[in-house]
């Protein structure tokens, strides 16, 4: 994980074009991006594997909420969502303290989903169309997720530094 860079954003827009992220986010513009990089409550990370980038994760602060915005790789199922999810939470709640770390999630994002449940996140409730494909103009469910400091445990940081990205 390293801090996402201007020289970025040709990268962060070509992987939210990718049919697999395409199909449950919209694309975010440059100036999106490069206005991220200067939002002091904003975190944005490139996910790299042997040098080259391979994702792209961003979080935000608001004093004791820490907000999971978006996470996207190139490729799935090779662990590095799952990797990238418990490194946040680390982030989250052993760094910047955080009391509750939340996120959104399409209702229709099943494998996501499933990555949240497991790692631990509690849903708590659905926001009717929630969201809108700025491409069809389509509205979808959206599903709220969170986990508070107490669910948190030592179990997740010790599962987190035995985790290997490949
Ligand atoms: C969401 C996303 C980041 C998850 O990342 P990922 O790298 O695919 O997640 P993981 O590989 O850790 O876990 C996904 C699955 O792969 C499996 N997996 C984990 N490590 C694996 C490995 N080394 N080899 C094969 N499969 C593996 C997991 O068990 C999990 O299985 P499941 O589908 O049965 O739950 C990714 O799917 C993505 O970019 N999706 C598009 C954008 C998106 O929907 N973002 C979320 C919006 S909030």
């Amino acid at each position: 994980m390293r801090e996402t860079l201007a020289e970025d954003a040709a990268f962060i827009r070509r992987l939210f074009c990718l049919p697999h992220v395409r199909a449950f986010l919209n694309t975010p513009s440059r100036q999106i991006i490069v206005s991220t990089l200067d939002d002091p409550n904003a975190e944005s990370y490139v996910i790299e594997d042997a040098g080259e980038p391979v994702g792209n994760f961003v979080m935000c602060t608001h004093g004791f909420l820490v907000d999971f915005q978006s996470l996207a790789v190139t490729k799935r199922g090779r662990g590095a969502g799952t990797f990238v999810l418990r490194w946040g939470l680390r982030r989250a709640f052993d760094e910047l303290q955080a009391h509750r770390v939340f996120l959104e999630v399409r209702e229709d994002n099943v494998g996501t989903r499933r990555l949240c449940e497991r790692l631990g996140f509690s849903q708590e409730g659905v926001y009717r169309d929630g969201f809108r494909d700025e491409r069809t103009g389509e509205f979808r469910n959206l599903v709220p997720y969170a986990m508070l400091e107490r669910d948190y445990g030592p179990i997740n940081s010790e599962r987190a530094t035995g985790l290997i990205f490949q």
